[in-house]
């Protein structure tokens, strides 16, 4: 449908007063209306580690007993009090429901009490969305582009071609990148998160020392697959039984397994890149994409396609809400554009699962994104 004969509005006026709770980071950030980060807070729950991962209970607790302090501390950071909001925005999913189910009622009930609008924000649009914050990729992240995000919870690639429109090419068919650096790192004994853990240990190891499956490799479209990689390394560690892995073993192995998905990784993005040749830019996002042999395989992935490719700084890979603030206004900007009402999303219910394939239906008059 045409939007060319409604009347223009104009976007939602800042500041937004952003919280994110989809997993275990509970965050808040306070945006300009041009997206300039007036203060931003995230807090790394603790209390999952010793369950080797993020336990749903214990984070919509943790939640609701950080949301409080922390958002009166962004404030404060900010210099703003609660009625210089100009609208409030949380991450409704995809992501744990609970957590979800928290973040999205402290704010609802915040916009309620300021009398101010509340905008819902897809998880995953947010780290799509976040290479073009202002001043963050030189030159800027003009659509169309490839977004790979690469974190614990997701691995996809997805086509970005403008606000509210992706198309999903091709995903993982079992575990995410970032879930399969932490079960490698358990096996060898690394703490939780394992992934910054494993890249250390990498360090002192060969990668050509320890022969593991690409799984997928060579194969057609953009899917991913890690369970056998997974398996194969187990497999290996078998004769050691409960024995303590010999130290030059493990880093051997931590580094093997690093090649073995970077490698991965580089052909599922290269023919992503096939699938999208109008794309102007690679990105990288996710706790993943902090793997400093990946970005440089994705570096030359980019650059054999005479791309250029970007990665925002770590703060802004791993879960946050300034990423989510910018998501919103985004939205609100591209809802004026067409001369769409702005959103007003009280009620809006938290969904454990979001489609970003859905987002469209913002931009489509009568529809709903319930
Ligand atoms: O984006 P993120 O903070 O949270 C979500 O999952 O949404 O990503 C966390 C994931 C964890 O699985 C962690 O092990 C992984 O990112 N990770 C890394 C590195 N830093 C974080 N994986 C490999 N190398 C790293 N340097
Ligand atoms: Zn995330």
């Amino acid at each position: 449908m045409s939007h060319q004969n409604l009347p223009k509005n104009s976007a939602l006026a800042g500041p937004v007063l952003a919280i994110e709770s989809s997993c275990d980071e509970t965050a808040c950030a306070i945006l300009s209306s041009e997206g300039v980060c007036l203060a931003q807070r995230v807090v790394s729950q603790d209390g999952h580690a010793d369950f080797g991962g993020v336990v749903p209970e214990i984070a919509a607790r943790a939640h609701l007993a950080l949301l409080p302090g922390l958002v009166q501390a962004t404030l404060k950071d900010a210099g703003m009090t609660p009625d210089e909001v100009g609208f409030v925005a949380a991450s409704t999913g995809p992501g744990l429901i609970g957590g979800l189910i928290v973040g999205a009622s402290f704010a609802k009930g915040l916009a309620l009490s300021l009398g101010k609008p509340f905008v819902a924000v897809n998880h995953v649009e947010a780290h799509a969305l976040t290479a073009r914050l202002p001043g963050l990729v030189p030159g800027g992240a003009a659509f169309p582009y490839l977004l790979l995000l690469v974190s614990g919870g997701h691995c996809q690639c997805i086509a970005v071609e403008g606000v509210g429109r992706y198309r999903k090419l091709g995903g993982t068919i079992d575990d995410a990148a970032g879930e399969a650096f932490d079960k490698v790192a358990k096996m060898l004994g690394l703490g939780w998160p394992g992934g910054p853990a494993l890249e250390k240990l990498a360090q002192s190891g060969n990668p050509k020392a320890i022969p593991l499956p690409r799984p997928l490799m060579g194969r057609a479209g953009c899917d991913f697959s890690f369970s056998g990689l997974k398996t194969a390394l187990s497999q290996k560690l078998a004769p050691y039984g409960l024995d303590p892995l010999p130290h030059q073993f493990a880093a051997d192995l931590a580094a093997s397994f690093q090649q073995a998905v970077a490698d991965v990784v580089a052909d599922r993005v290269s023919n992503a890149l096939k699938m999208m040749p109008e794309a102007g830019l690679l990105v990288a996002a996710g706790g993943v994409a902090a793997n400093s042999v990946l970005r440089a395989r994705l570096e030359e992935v980019a650059a054999s396609a005479g791309l250029r490719f970007a990665a925002p700084p770590l703060r802004l890979c791993t879960d946050n809400a300034v990423m989510v603030g910018w998501a919103a206004l985004e939205t609100c900007r591209e809802a004026a554009d067409l001369g769409l009402p702005q959103p007003d999303d009280s009620t809006v219910r938290p969904r454990p699962r979001w489609p970003l394939e859905d987002m469209a239906a913002r931009f489509t008059p009568q529809e709903s994104v319930v």
